[in-house]
């Protein structure tokens, strides 16, 4: 905040906060390029390469790094991600990357964000996640996991729901499904059309 004086002497607040205020300093990490060459926390150094690709405008060459930088952990993630999808991202991978490119509170966006990988690893990680595919089922996965509820509020919302009520009862699924399991999948998911056609889905919902 500055403080000016007026023609009379009398201090006069200039409310406009200095952007150094909204952007504090960040933290200073080495240039990616560096961290990639003295990578060794799997115990092997990284090997240098150069990868040679002819361009529009001809011979180019970029550096490559090749080690192990996110597979030795892949089992020790947090089991928000456990939803299978295909071709998902082990969230070692994203986590990697957001942690060596980015700053807590800056936004992480992935165009193609599948199950959420990189989202919930964002928001895991302190960022604020954006994201879209073409697949619907995409936001639906996702959606839920970036703000999980608490399982007393689930378990109340269940209580909530009319199980007995379903209108439709698609008889070839008796295949897979016990009658009365049938009957409260169906309740669930007309359950579940209805607040979404009434735009009321909460996080429990979700
Ligand atoms: C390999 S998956 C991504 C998986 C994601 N990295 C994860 O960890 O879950 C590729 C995604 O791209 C989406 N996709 C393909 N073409 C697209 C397009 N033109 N616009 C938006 N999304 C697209 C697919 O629907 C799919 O979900």
């Amino acid at each position: 905040m500055q403080i000016k004086t007026t023609s009379l002497g009398l201090a006069q607040e200039n409310l406009e906060l200095p952007l150094a205020y909204l952007m504090p300093p960040r933290p200073s990490r080495p240039e990616l390029k560096v961290e990639l060459e003295s990578f060794r926390e799997f115990g092997q150094p990284t090997r240098s390469l150069a990868t040679q690709f002819q361009g529009p405008h001809g011979d180019k060459t970029v550096p490559t790094f090749v080690n192990e930088f996110w597979t030795a952990r892949q089992c020790a993630a947090h089991s928000l991600h456990e939803v299978s999808y295909r071709a998902c991202f082990k969230p070692q991978l994203p986590r990697f990357f957001i942690e060596r490119l980015t700053q807590p509170e800056d936004i992480v966006y992935d165009p193609f964000m599948g199950r959420g990988t990189t989202l919930l690893e964002a928001s895991l990680l302190g960022r604020v996640p954006f994201g879209c595919d073409i697949n619907p089922l995409s936001a639906v996965l996702t959606q839920g996991r970036l703000r999980p509820p608490f399982l007393t509020d689930v378990a109340t919302r269940l209580q909530e729901i009319d199980f007995g009520s379903s209108k439709e009862f698609p008889e070839e699924l008796l295949t897979f499904y016990h009658p009365e399991t049938l009957r409260q999948i169906v309740a669930l998911k007309e359950y579940l059309v209805g607040r979404r056609e009434s735009r009321n889905c909460d996080p429990v919902d979700d």
